[in-house]
């Protein structure tokens, strides 16, 4: 097909395009009911007039965590007045004024503003309103990694938990969502002192589950039949073994694309083998431009002898030539192996019986080095 074909060509195999995209709500949320559950119960009390507790939100990438509280809040707004639910992504608001101009938007259906009036009379209007109100309210900071980053974590979570100590009866509290899960937070002991979050888990998707989400988010995007069960289970496998769910989702859309490129009615085999190759591709090229040009000049000796030579071989060469140490050479290949460019298998061989082949897990002739 032409460029204007492509563009014109107005059959589609998209029922939906935007089933696919990252801010797109699934009418059907399944597998969560347990953690959505205890979000719940978490803010139970707020709606009779009671105060709702906090909770800390963890998981992996992908698992659902976002999506899930933005859905207890919609569900919690739709049947109480009682209690504000305010979403914030902290990785777009990191300061405390930042954050609390959110607050303020939700209260008062508009941002404070910028400048000439101090934070502390925002926070006092924030407050005076609550209290008048009655309402409660309940915040949830996502990724608040963000917020320990500048800093802003324990001033943000005391200026919420604590106002009811200065302005009586104004009824807090917070979700607070994690999902780099190495992340150790910590917070002061004065926060400690107000912050006695419970603890909610997202475990990481099974096959099965995967499959089925995939499989509904299919059934939205494309319309019947464009989708083969047995693409649907390679999408399913190459999700689990490689990556999050976004991955998966994100493969299904440009699958789509591949197929109505080719003015195919159906998703087939070359479709999706064409999809993971482009996929790869990206992967190693983000790979390569994280090289330093020492680990650059390592890969490339790599490539240029592949399989002829063992590690310790490889690192002697690479001293004559740059007179980099064993040692340079040696984390090179570890970082190499890290970003996956290639693999390191131990031969018993060698000075101390530490010598490890190398193996390229590209093809080395369609990059450029
Ligand atoms: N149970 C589910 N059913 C349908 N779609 C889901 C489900 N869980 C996650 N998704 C989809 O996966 C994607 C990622 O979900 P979400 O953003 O809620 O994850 P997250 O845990 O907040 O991830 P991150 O830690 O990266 O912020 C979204 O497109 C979402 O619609
Ligand atoms: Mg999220």
């Amino acid at each position: 097909m032409g460029i204007e074909d492509i563009l014109m060509y107005d059959e589609s195999l998209f029922q939906n395009i935007n089933a696919f995209d990252p801010d797109y709500v699934p009418p059907n949320y399944n597998f969560r009911d347990t953690q959505m559950e205890a979000m719940a119960m978490s803010i139970r009390p707020a709606l009779r007039g009671g105060q709702p507790s906090s909770a800390i939100v963890l998981g992996s990438p992908a698992t659902g965590k976002t999506t899930a509280i933005k859905k207890v809040f919609e569900l919690v707004e739709k049947n109480s007045e009682k209690v504000l639910c305010v979403y914030i992504n902290c990785q777009l608001h990191t300061t405390r004024f930042g954050i609390f101009s959110q607050i303020f938007k939700k209260v008062f259906g508009h941002i404070p503003p910028e400048t000439g009036v101090p934070f502390s009379r925002i926070y006092d209007q924030l407050m005076k309103e609550l209290q008048k109100t009655g309402r409660s309210i309940v915040i949830a900071l996502d990724d608040i990694n963000y917020l320990f980053q500048s800093k802003n974590a324990n001033k943000v979570v005391y200026d919420i938990l604590r106002a009811y100590e200065e302005y009586p009866g104004v009824k807090s509290s917070i979700f607070a969502i994690l999902s780099d899960l190495e992340f150790k937070y910590s917070f002061d002991k004065n926060v400690n002192t107000v912050f006695i979050p419970q603890e909610i888990t997202f475990p990481l998707y099974t096959y099965s589950e995967i499959e089925n989400i995939l499989r509904d988010r299919a059934k939205a995007g494309f319309y019947q039949n464009v989708l083969p069960d047995d693409i649907l289970e390679q999408i399913a496998m190459y999700t689990l073994e490689n990556g999050d769910l976004r991955v998966g989702i994100n493969l299904l859309r440009s699958c789509g694309n591949i197929a109505e490129a080719d003015a195919s009615r159906e998703i087939t085999q070359e479709h999706f083998d064409k999809a993971i190759e482009s996929l790869v591709s990206v992967k190693i090229s983000e790979a390569l431009n994280s090289l330093s040009d020492l680990e650059r000049s390592v890969l490339k000796l790599i490539a240029d002898n592949e399989g002829m030579y063992t590690s310790g071989e490889l690192s002697r060469i690479f001293k004559e030539e740059t007179g980099s140490s064993y040692a340079s050479f040696n984390r090179a290949v570890d970082k190499l192996e890290f970003v996956r460019l290639i693999d390191t298998k131990f031969t018993g061989k060698g000075a101390v019986g530490n010598s490890r082949e190398i193996i390229l897990r590209f093809s080395p002739d369609d990059y450029e080095l």
